[in-house]
């Protein structure tokens, strides 16, 4: 890595990045949110293919209804706003490689949260109510519950986490 870049802004927002998953109940900007939606689109896909779909969800009643179906319900109805992530199997042309993008789109929506100054945490444990996320939502059965992203302002800053060591990851280096 040129040593020059190795501070650059995107290196610092993916080392920084925390889960947050308490938030202040100050409200989030729409238009902020759109911005964050769209640096998500620009993730990379099989053949652009470009398989996610996203709902944006601000009110809070329903907020409250996707809470039920997760045992993280407190994150979900304390955020200002959840985005579900979908893959549309219309747009699929292979599953692992579509799978694939969804995460890196994923990747991209949490780092635009938190280069906004905002905090996010990606929701996993809902996909065990998938069809009836999707229910709940009205939308339709191409569409398919890959995560929830919940977003707010963090009411703190404490968060740690911890990565295995380098030695640990490489398999292999010749
Ligand atoms: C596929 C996936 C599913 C996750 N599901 C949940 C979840 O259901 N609840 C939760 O609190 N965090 C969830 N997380 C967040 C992880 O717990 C978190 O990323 C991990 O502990 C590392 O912490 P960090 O994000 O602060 O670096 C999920 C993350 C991923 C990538």
């Amino acid at each position: 890595m040129n040593p020059e870049r190795a501070d650059s802004e995107v290196i610092k927002a993916i080392a920084e990045r925390r889960s947050v998953r308490n938030f202040t109940d100050a409200p989030v900007d729409r238009h902020v949110i759109r911005e964050i939606v769209r640096a998500a689109s620009w993730a990379p896909s099989g053949l652009n293919n470009q398989p996610w779909r996203f709902a944006i969800v601000w009110d809070q009643s329903l907020k409250e209804e996707l809470g039920r179906l997760t045992r993280y319900s407190a994150v979900l109805k304390n955020a200002a706003v959840l985005i579900p992530v979908f893959l549309d199997r219309d747009s699929s042309y292979d599953r692992v490689k579509d799978c694939q993008a969804i995460g890196a789109c994923m990747q991209n929506l949490l780092l635009a949260v938190h280069s906004h100054g905002l905090g996010a945490t990606w929701i996993g444990e809902i996909l065990k109510n998938k069809e009836r996320v999707l229910n709940l939502l009205e939308l339709p059965d191409r569409l398919e519950l890959m995560g929830v992203v919940a977003i707010g302002h963090p009411l703190h800053r404490n968060q740690t986490s911890h990565r295995k060591p380098i030695e640990e990851l490489v398999v292999l280096e010749k």
